[in-house]
Order: C-alpha cells, then structure tokens, then sequence
C-alpha cells in the first residue's frame, strides 16, 4: 500500500492511496486564505478496510443500488453480491474502493495526478467481462481535482464509476453539512421505494424540497415529512441533470459554504447525480483526530449513470459492449465566496 501527494501552485494539497484510490485528506483555503483539511476520513488505512462508509473511495463496477442485485443483458441473467438490504452497493462486497490499484505519478502543464489501473476480472463480484479500467486523478493549479474514468471490456457489461469522498467545506471536524448552500442543476430527480431502487419516473423537482435550481440551505427542507425524504432519511437520491447534450461536461452542483467561504463546484459528462446528505453516518467511526462523524455531517456528489439502469429501460444505459470504451469525467473545483 502506498500513499501519494498531489500538490498545486497555490498550496491546495491531497493525500491518496493506491488502496480504493482513496482520497485521505484534501486542504482547500478559505476566503482569508486559511486551508483546511475538507474531506471526511481517517487517520490511517488499515480503518477503510472496515469501518468506511466509502470515505474518499472509487466506487465500482457500478456506482449506487441494482435492485435485487439482478439484472439481464441479451437473455442471460446476472446476480450480483447482495450486500444493501436485498440490493446490491456500490459494486458489492469488495467493489474498487477495497481493491489495490496498479498507481503511478503523472505530471503535466498546470497539473499533478495519479493514474490508476486494474483489470477486474469476468464473474467479479458477478459482473460479466473483464473490465479493463484507468482512471486518473489531477491536481490542476486551477484548483481543481479532475477525474477521467476509462474501461473496456470483453463482453457486455454495466458501467458506472464513481467517487464517494464526503465534504464539510467549513472542515472535516466541524459537524453538521446542513447550513452549506447547494445548487443543482436539474429539473427533475429520480424517486424512489423504500429500499432506495428508483421507482423508473422523472419527477420534476419544482414545488419539492429537490428543488436546487435556486440557492437554498441544504438542511431548510430536509426534515420537511415529504415522503421522499422520508425514505433517503434525508437527500439521497439521483439527480437527472440538465444538458445542453448529452455527455457534455457541464455543471451538476454548486456547494457554497457561507461560514467559511469555499465553495464546491461539480462538473460531469455524466446524466446524473446522486446528491447524498450524510443520513447514514451516526458517529460510530473514529475519524481523524478522533473526530466524531455524526449524522449529516458531510456531503457527497456522485456523478453516475442513474441507479438500477441496467433494469429501467427508460434510464441512460449502463451498457458497455466489446470494442466500446466507457469514459466519463467529473471535476470537482474548489473556490471562494466573498
Ligand atoms: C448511498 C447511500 C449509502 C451510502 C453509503 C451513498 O452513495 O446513496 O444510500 O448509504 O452511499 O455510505
């Protein structure tokens, strides 16, 4: 196992693991220019084997829930490693975030980074095809953390990479996420049952506490008794997002932290984002310094394809064939508000 730094021209720094390609810490200045330390973790490796609820970590072969960890592709069936109620998460019991990846440093102008590889083997996890898979991470000195997600494989497939780093822009310590602000850019959001599989319908997010298009606090509406929130315990659903085309790197998200004046701007190729409020997090796990994450006390911006495509034929496909190349980008850039 071994850990890199990424650094930029203007003293944002990170810290990542070739073990899940996990993002162990992420300092970003504020609007006096004091940085600190945004990403929720801990304080060494061997606690994401165990205790992680995906902290910083890759996610895959597929980024959010399959229902009932089933699905078809040209008539044959797949069951996947159950491991989410009677669904399957965030690519199974040992999906890419508790995987070593084959890591080297890169370099550019205007930018460092790591580049990632793996072949994930026919059958993992019960995904068909060897997955062949590189994905790169850049610190650019535009403060901005970029990731290209690429794989290709050598039999139809699903597809969906992800990134499951947690945020608290005001620190990683500093409790509660709900009085960031968020944007998000979508008319329309995914809802879904009580096991969080999408129900297949678009819902416009007009009239409902989905409703980002406009600055809001994220805690204002969260407790609202609106049955969506009711089921994710709070934001934790898909977000189907406005594209001038498709693929076209635009805008998901836009986080602002008032108190202490960064900002989170998230950019992807993807059709969706699942916007996740921290529900689950209870303060069980040990963080760093021994701090204590309580519920809510980060956020997360998924960029994916949406959850269960591979059984919504309405959805964007998760389908990757022979002879194709998945690629996806997402940007995560890092600002100040005055
Ligand atoms: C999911 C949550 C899940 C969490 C695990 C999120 O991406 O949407 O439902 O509990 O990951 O930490």
């Amino acid at each position: 196992m071994q850990e890199f730094k990424l650094n930029n021209a203007n003293g944002l720094r990170m810290i990542v693991s070739d073990y899940g390609g996990i993002v162990r810490e992420l300092h970003a200045p504020d609007r006096n220019g004091e940085f600190a330390d945004v990403v929720l973790g801990f304080d060494t490796m061997k606690e994401y084997g165990s205790d992680s609820p995906y902290f910083g970590a890759l996610i895959g072969r597929y980024g959010n829930r399959i229902g009932k960890g089933t699905f078809s592709i040209d008539g044959t069936d797949y069951n996947l490693a159950i491991n989410n109620g009677e669904n399957h998460l965030h690519g199974g019991l040992v999906g890419f975030d508790k995987v070593l990846w084959d890591t080297q440093s890169i370099e550019g102008a205007g930018f460092t980074g790591i580049r990632m590889h793996r072949v994930s083997a026919d059958g993992e996890e019960g995904y068909p095809g060897n997955l062949d898979v590189t994905i790169t991470y850049k610190l650019t000195d535009d403060n901005e953390w970029i990731i290209d997600y690429e794989a290709t494989t050598d039999k139809p497939t699903v597809v969906s990479l992800t990134q499951h780093t947690y945020f608290n822009l005001s620190g990683h310590a500093s409790g509660s996420c709900l009085d960031h602000e968020a944007i998000i850019n979508a008319d329309h959001f995914t809802p879904v049952d009580e096991s969080l599989i999408p129900i297949g319908t678009l819902e416009l997010v007009e009239g409902t506490p989905f409703d980002f298009r406009e600055r809001q606090p994220i805690g204002t509406r969260i407790d609202s008794g609106h049955d969506q929130m009711k089921r994710g315990g709070g934001y934790d659903h898909n977000f189907a997002l406005n594209k001038s085309q498709s693929g076209a790197l635009e805008r998901a998200a836009f986080i602002i932290d008032p108190s202490s004046g960064r900002t989170l701007e998230t950019l992807t190729t993807e059709p969706g984002a699942q916007f996740y409020s921290g529900n689950f997090l209870d303060g069980t796990a040990k963080g760093k310094g021994g701090a204590a994450y309580n519920r809510r006390s980060g956020f997360c911006v998924e960029t994916q394809r949406f959850p269960d495509s591979p059984n919504q034929a309405s959805f964007p496909s998760s389908r990757l064939n022979p002879g194709e190349t998945y690629r996806s980008t997402t940007v995560y850039r890092f600002g100040v508000d005055s």
